[in-house]
């Protein structure tokens, strides 16, 4: 069992005070928020959710792409607020017969499509353009997975990844967990390259596990 410092991003009582205020009044996502709880499904985090809820609407998605399912949590949170169509990719068969399942009872079965693939070699496959892209499959393979997404959005589109500070290993030596370095050498290679591409501008988040907003400029293709 790897311990993680809890603290190593947000302090607990921040988190906690996050957690309270935002308070999931959706049965559905608090059955499910319940579900990855007891099974060690990792979905988004409350505040994380929000955040990509919040980001939805204002960005006034009507197709949105994300990469891993889990159990459908994020993709219904997403679809809900923004009315949006959602391709969301999984490469685990009994997590996208569960997010289905879980979609239908949401109703949401015609909104959001669940692509069982793998996201690695999959998005040259998939028709773009979207509006935004939420980012939470393989954190080792984000960095090879980017410039399929750049491709894949809109100009003016974003593209949200989560999980990107790692419980605090991406910046800080003394939080790494030896068997996560390879994880952590792509992620800081991943937050570089966000950083530095041209057709991106791109904020980093102490939110949840970190994650990256990144808005598509108009510039030339790289
Ligand atoms: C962090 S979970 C996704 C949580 C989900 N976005 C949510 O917040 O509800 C990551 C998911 O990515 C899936 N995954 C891992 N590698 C993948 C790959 N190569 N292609 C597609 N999905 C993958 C895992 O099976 C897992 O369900």
């Amino acid at each position: 069992m790897i311990e993680y410092d809890k603290d190593a991003i947000v302090h607990s009582y921040i988190t906690g005070f996050l957690r309270a205020k935002i308070r999931q009044s959706d049965p559905l996502l608090l059955s499910l928020e319940e579900y990855a709880s007891e099974h060690s499904v990792p979905i988004a985090e409350p505040e994380t959710a929000r955040f990509i809820s919040v980001l939805s609407r204002a960005c006034k998605a009507e197709r949105i792409l994300e990469i891993g399912t889990a159990v459908g949590y994020s993709a219904i949170v997403m679809a809900k607020a923004s009315g949006a169509e959602v391709v969301s990719v999984e490469n685990n068969h009994e997590m996208a017969e569960l997010a289905r399942e879980n979609i239908r009872r949401a109703g949401l079965s015609d909104k959001i499509t669940v692509v069982e693939a793998d996201a690695k070699t999959c998005l040259s496959e998939i028709s773009g353009p979207f509006d935004m892209i939420f980012l939470d499959g393989p954190k080792a393979h984000y960095i090879y997975m980017l410039g399929d997404c750049i491709s894949l959005l809109r100009t003016g589109g974003l593209l949200v990844a989560d999980n990107v500070l790692y419980k605090g290993m991406i910046a800080d030596k003394a939080h790494v967990v030896r068997r996560k370095i390879t994880i952590v050498k792509r992620l800081r290679k991943f937050i570089d390259a966000l950083m530095e591409h041209p057709q991106l501008e791109t904020a980093i988040l102490p939110l949840g596990d970190g994650v990256t907003v990144s808005v598509k400029i108009q510039g030339e293709d790289v």
